[in-house]
């Protein structure tokens, strides 16, 4: 006898429409997700005007996507789920650099600099000066790694969301490592800022009485031969939302430790090693 779709087996009555030819790994995403998305509905007994809001939602989060802006990004940023799926994507060894959220600001083919470069070109900030090594898990310096880092200015903009009014690569370098593993750069000590907030995502955080801030934060990417690529920040630690980051980045092994040296012309200094896990 046909089973007809009911409440009790529509997990089972959705699952026994994927043909045996379906390739496994998308059979079980949607096996998974539409199982959970039934239990869901199940337990709280959505109704049909909740879920013509979610339409609605989710309708309004594609509609504000364009080339520049990405809605979804940022709501899987803030829902907590970029970070799940980068954390259990980056399982490294304890003593290896944590990974976090990329973000939305990187922007590739930065210059390649020297050591020592001052990248903040509108000098728009106190000057901080970064430096460190950058070492494999047994402490062994890596030469040849590439820093890519980017930051927003003391305003709490970066370059590319303020064209005409920020230089290009705006507080942006790449720095190579020599022997030693050791780089320097002076940039700024970064600010927080909100994440955007004109559209559904902004909405849904008010909804939900959140604030939009990112605690500040410098961005660095960091890639060797037969490393992990390392995605990270340096957080700021006596920032005000460094215990309620909206989308969820910081982890207690990135808070950087930033000293006041007020030195010529920088203000700060921050010390930060990164430890690079090898390819698995
Ligand atoms: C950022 O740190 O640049 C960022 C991360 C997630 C959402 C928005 C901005
Ligand atoms: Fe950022």
């Amino acid at each position: 006898m046909a089973q007809y779709f009911s409440e009790e087996n529509s997990v089972e009555a959705f699952v026994s429409r994927m043909t045996d030819d379906v390739d496994p790994r998308f059979k079980l995403i949607m096996s998974t997700v539409t199982k959970h998305v039934h239990d869901i509905i199940k337990e709280i007994e959505i109704t049909p005007d909740e879920w013509e809001r979610a339409i609605d939602f989710l309708t309004r989060t594609g509609q504000k996507c364009s080339a520049e802006r990405q809605e979804y990004i940022l709501l899987s940023d803030v829902l907590g789920v970029s970070m799940l799926v980068d954390a259990v994507n980056n399982r490294r060894p304890p003593n290896a650099t944590e990974n976090t959220v990329l973000g939305p600001f990187h922007v590739a083919g930065a210059p390649e600099l020297a050591m020592g470069t001052n990248i903040s070109l509108d000098g728009i900030g106190e000057s901080c000066h970064f430096r460190g090594r950058v070492l494999d898990t047994d402490g062994k310096p890596i030469r040849d790694a590439r820093i890519d880092v980017w930051s927003d200015n003391a305003e709490g903009f970066y370059d590319v969301q303020q064209p005409g009014i920020q230089p290009k690569w705006n507080n942006r370098g790449i720095f190579v490592t020599g022997e030693d593993g050791a780089y320097d750069f002076v940039g700024i000590k970064p600010v927080s800022y909100p994440v955007p907030v004109d559209g559904p995502v902004g909405d849904m955080l008010t909804g939900m009485g959140r604030h939009p801030y990112r605690p500040a934060h410098t961005h660095v990417i960091v890639t060797a031969s037969g490393c992990q690529k390392l995605v990270t920040h340096i957080f700021v630690g006596d920032d005000p939302y460094i215990d309620s980051d909206t989308v969820f980045g910081v982890k207690q092994s990135l808070i950087g430790d930033f000293v006041k040296v007020d030195e010529d012309a920088v203000v700060w200094r921050c010390e930060f090693d990164f430890v690079l896990a090898p390819v698995e």
